[in-house]
């Protein structure tokens, strides 16, 4: 029986959610219980039906009123992981799960964060401000978008000609770098 049971909230293509799963398949202790979707086109769907993983398909209202709170107490999961996630977090779910759901988050926060910072929209406001380096932030997620206590950021640099896609790229590598390891000293303590 597994000891830990992460839950994955995902809105999109799923590659942070892919990296997840495929660091954590050898690892008896850590399971990825269920993929929480709200977008019933989002490629993470795909992921979760080729690695036989449940899926829990929201909807905007109901998620706001109840955080689905039943549903995903009923995987008991130690940690709620964001990843690539588009929606804000009810409180109810904050509430239930203090200091036990993270986020990842395109660029180094406090900088370039807040409501419709997503993706590619994150990366060319960094580009147009013209800064010399961008980055990630893994955080604990509270009431406020992308605000929550930072456990870790690692920093890129750009290049002259720097474009959203090729950021993105290198983004994309640094989280898929990071976000599992981080998933993993926060569950197994620091390691
Ligand atoms: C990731 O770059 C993640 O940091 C970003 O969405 C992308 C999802 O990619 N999240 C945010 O912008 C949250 N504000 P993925 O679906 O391939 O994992």
């Amino acid at each position: 029986m597994p000891e830990n049971n992460i839950i994955i909230f995902a809105s999109g293509a799923g590659s942070n959610a892919q990296q997840i799963i495929n660091y954590f398949k050898k690892d008896k202790k850590i399971n990825v219980a269920l993929i929480v979707c709200n977008n019933p086109k989002a490629g993470v769907l795909q992921i979760a039906a080729n690695e036989q993983i449940p899926v829990l398909l929201i909807q905007k209202d109901r998620f706001n009123e109840t955080g689905y709170l039943p549903e995903i107490k009923k995987y008991n999961p130690n940690l709620v992981v964001l990843a690539g996630f588009l929606w804000k977090i009810p409180k109810i779910l904050i509430r239930h799960f203090p200091e036990k759901i993270i986020n990842i988050h395109p660029a180094l926060l406090p900088d370039y964060g807040g409501k419709g910072m997503y993706g590619n929209a994150v990366h060319t406001a960094v580009i147009n401000a013209k800064e010399k380096e961008s980055g990630i932030t893994i955080h604990f997620v509270d009431d406020i978008y992308d605000h929550g206590k930072i456990i870790f950021q690692a920093k890129c640099n750009l290049d002259e000609n720097e474009t959203a896609e090729s950021l993105a790229h290198k983004i994309h590598k640094l989280e898929h770098q990071y976000y599992p390891i981080t998933i993993d000293k926060l569950l197994h303590g620091s390691k």
